[in-house]
């Protein structure tokens, strides 16, 4: 049986899915079931990650850790008492950016700490298999989805910064092919997208595939990050970075070789239309 943490976000719900689909028996773990709404084949257990004494162990023979659920403190305790209990293998999400200087992780700046959690993983009790993701095309709802349901002009910072977005998809299959293939173990394997695209090049493949005339319109960084830390926004340290690192360029190119998956961001699109106010399709 597998156990998973963070299975109720996006890479968990697809990692769920994706052991589901193969037959396997998975304990998902959230802090509040009744909220879960994960399918009913997965055994949805109440538990805190960051609470390794809450989490129910016994008879997983693999683990998932997620790295925000997990966190740094709860990292060290959580695989001890896996080991203790007779988990026998780790499976850890960090991402792909994980070895870059920390200033330029920006989601160091809103509290993750991939690195640390990933570093304890590798030097823990447990055999493991790190997965690496490039940035989520769950990113494009962030940035977009607002202004593409109230118009057809997406107004953003640096329309030529280019990036592989990945589908949670891909990344959750890999953790799941992970999770059952003992020969990938100790393997930092990154996922990416199949292609690299800019910011205009995607605003426009949301558009094919929505149907409608969507264009980027490229606005000075110092705005864009003002609307982004605007009232209910982002915090403003994770802006700043976001925003250098936009400015020195370091989008991700595709693609690793040899990896599974391989969706499009045009199948993301389809997989998300109704997120952007669009029907929901069937990918191309
Ligand atoms: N965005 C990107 O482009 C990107 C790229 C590569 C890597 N990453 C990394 O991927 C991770 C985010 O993945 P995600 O979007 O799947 O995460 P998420 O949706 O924010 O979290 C997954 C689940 O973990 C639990 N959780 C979240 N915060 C928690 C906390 N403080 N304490 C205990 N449980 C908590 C929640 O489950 P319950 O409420 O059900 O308990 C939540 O549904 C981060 O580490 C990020 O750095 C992101």
């Amino acid at each position: 049986m597998h156990l998973v943490t963070g299975a109720t976000g996006p890479v968990g719900r697809a990692l769920v899915d994706a052991l589901l689909a193969d037959g396997a028996a998975v304990r998902a773990i959230s802090r509040d079931p009744s909220a879960a709404g994960l399918p009913a084949g997965a055994d949805v257990v109440e538990g805190d990650p960051r609470k390794p004494g809450t989490l129910a162990l016994h008879g997983a023979s693999t683990l998932f850790v997620h790295p925000r659920a997990v966190g740094e403190e709860a990292v060290d305790p959580l695989l001890a008492a896996a080991a203790e209990q007779g988990v026998r293998r780790v499976v850890v999400m960090s991402a792909i950016n994980v070895e870059d200087e920390p200033a330029h992780q920006p989601s160091r700046f809103n509290g993750d700490r991939n690195k640390e959690v990933e570093d304890a993983v590798v030097r823990g009790p447990l055999p493991w298999v790190s997965v690496r993701p490039s940035s989520f095309a769950l990113n494009a709802l962030t940035m977009w989805a607002g202004q593409i349901r109230a118009g057809d002009v997406v107004r953003g910072p640096y329309a030529s910064f280019a990036e592989a977005f990945v589908h949670e998809k891909d990344v959750a299959e890999l953790i799941a092919r992970a999770l059952r293939d003992e020969t990938l173990d100790g393997r930092h394997l990154p996922v990416t997208g199949p292609r690299s695209l800019t910011h205009a090049e995607a605003v426009t493949v949301i558009g094919e595939v929505l149907g409608r005339p969507l264009r980027h319109e490229e606005i000075p960084a110092e705005a864009a990050a003002r609307a982004m830390v605007g009232p209910g926004g982002l915090p403003e340290p994770f802006v700043e970075a976001l925003m250098a690192r936009y400015a020195r360029g370091e989008g991700r190119p595709a693609a690793v070789a040899g990896q599974p998956g391989g969706r499009t961001f045009a199948q993301w699109v389809a997989d998300h239309a109704a997120d952007f106010g669009g029907e929901r399709g069937e990918g191309r």
